[in-house]
């Protein structure tokens, strides 16, 4: 069940085993896994694009400055948005190429960016294999956190027996699924709280103050988090999304209920604030619906709402070890993040750019930039899912100061 769902990109480096290589993508297919295949030049001498589109159902993917997909970068959008990268067979050119860091292509540039973790099959001539130099390389890519599966020993294309065939497709999809397995509880242990959605402010039985939020990007880091191993507590605005599976999802309404469902989930280890807590509430809610008069409109007075993730990240007792601030501005983006990271005291906040020609607010894409004491970080462009996904990985990573 490993690989079901998950992104998968196969890497197809040009050796004579590139051919087990469609007997793998069609393997990992049936497991369920969404699978996209580059091909590297050489690769394309052993199989055609045409066989691997056909295989995976997606476009063969094959060059670096494709006009269609790299205006928005697109190999750095394929590499973030991805759980596993697969490259069978590895070549002693392309692992040699992994091991200096080159990306002068579509499949080393990928390698390069990708964050997920990386499984490399190598397969060549034994010779090729035992030389030092490819030595070298593999075990330089070990020490970068790659993994491998193979290369086996047996009968070989050229008239040769010894180490250098590739490891046999199924053998290369129980070693992925392993991967993912260990890879996949990055927070296992901990206990998680989120914030998502906005709040809805009554201001009779009928009518409420709220903004736009919808929530979706809260729930894809309640559901990472989840994929990731943690105990999760989501506190939830009103939204129109359903509660992500494994999750313990707590609806409120108002940002004091807000508030309150957040303190009664304390202690935990992490929490994100996602949620989009209307800054003000009307000082008294009526208890019966507001009638048209024809005379003078009714005239509100506004009162400020508790900030939460300032309430939280200043608790002398039960203060999670991470606290995370999101901030959604339409102007001055890292200034004003900057203030909010002192004025509200949490680790680090995600600032994004939420003016409406940008389309976040509501839509599927965000575009975040980590602000942290140190410095800012700029993520680029991606789905809510890989910002959640990327997030549990920099969280799992993140190191609490004393
Ligand atoms: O609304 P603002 O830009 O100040 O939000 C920044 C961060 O503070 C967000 O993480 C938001 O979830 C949190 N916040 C909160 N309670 C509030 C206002 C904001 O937790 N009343």
């Amino acid at each position: 069940m490993t690989l079901t769902n998950r992104a998968v990109i196969v890497i197809i480096g040009g050796g004579i085993a590139a051919y087990k290589s469609l007997d793998l993508i069609r393997r990992l297919k049936k497991r369920g896994a969404g699978v996209r295949v580059i091909l590297t030049e050489a690769a394309t001498a052993f199989v055609t694009p045409l066989s691997v589109s056909a295989l995976s159902g997606n476009r063969a993917l094959l060059r670096l400055l494709d006009a269609e997909s790299e205006p928005d970068s697109g190999h750095i959008r394929l590499a973030y948005s991805s759980d596993l990268i697969v490259v069978a067979p590895a070549t002693a050119d392309l692992m040699a190429r992994m091991a200096t860091g080159r990306a002068d292509d579509l499949a080393t540039a990928v390698l390069l960016a990708a964050t997920c973790p990386i499984l490399i099959a190598p397969a060549m001539n034994p010779a090729m294999w035992q030389h030092p130099a490819t030595q070298r390389n593999f075990w330089r890519l070990m020490d970068d956190g790659v993994e491998a599966v193979g290369p086996n020993s047996g009968a070989m294309a050229e008239p040769e027996q010894g180490v250098g065939r590739m490891a046999e497709p199924p053998e290369i999809v129980a070693a992925a699924e392993n991967l993912l397995k260990s890879r996949s509880a990055l927070l296992a242990g901990k206990k998680v709280l989120v914030t998502a959605g906005p709040t809805y402010e009554a201001i009779d039985p009928v009518r409420f103050l709220g903004n736009r939020s919808s929530g979706k990007q809260g729930y894809a880091i309640a559901r990472a988090a989840a994929a990731a191993g943690a105990d999760v507590t989501l506190v939830s605005g009103p939204t129109a999304l359903a509660d992500p599976r494994d999750v313990r999802v707590d609806r409120v309404e108002s940002a004091r209920e807000m508030l309150a469902a957040v303190l009664a989930a304390l202690p935990v280890d992490i929490a994100v604030f996602c949620a989009a807590v209307a800054d003000w509430r009307v000082d008294v809610e009526s208890d019966h619906k507001i009638k048209k008069t024809g005379e003078s409109p009714p005239v509100f007075t506004l009162v400020e709402n508790p900030d939460i993730l300032s309430t939280v990240a200043h608790l002398e007792e039960n203060r999670p070890k991470i606290v995370v601030g999101f901030a959604a501005e339409t102007d001055y983006v890292l200034k004003h993040a900057r203030e909010k990271l002192l004025k509200k005291g949490c680790d680090f906040i995600l600032a994004n750019d939420v003016s409406p020609e940008r389309g976040i607010m509501g839509g599927d894409n965000n575009s975040i930039h980590v602000v942290t004491a140190e410095g800012v970080t700029d993520w680029p462009l991606m789905a809510k899912d890989d910002v959640a996904r990327h997030l549990v990985a920099y969280l799992a990573e993140y190191r609490v100061k004393d």
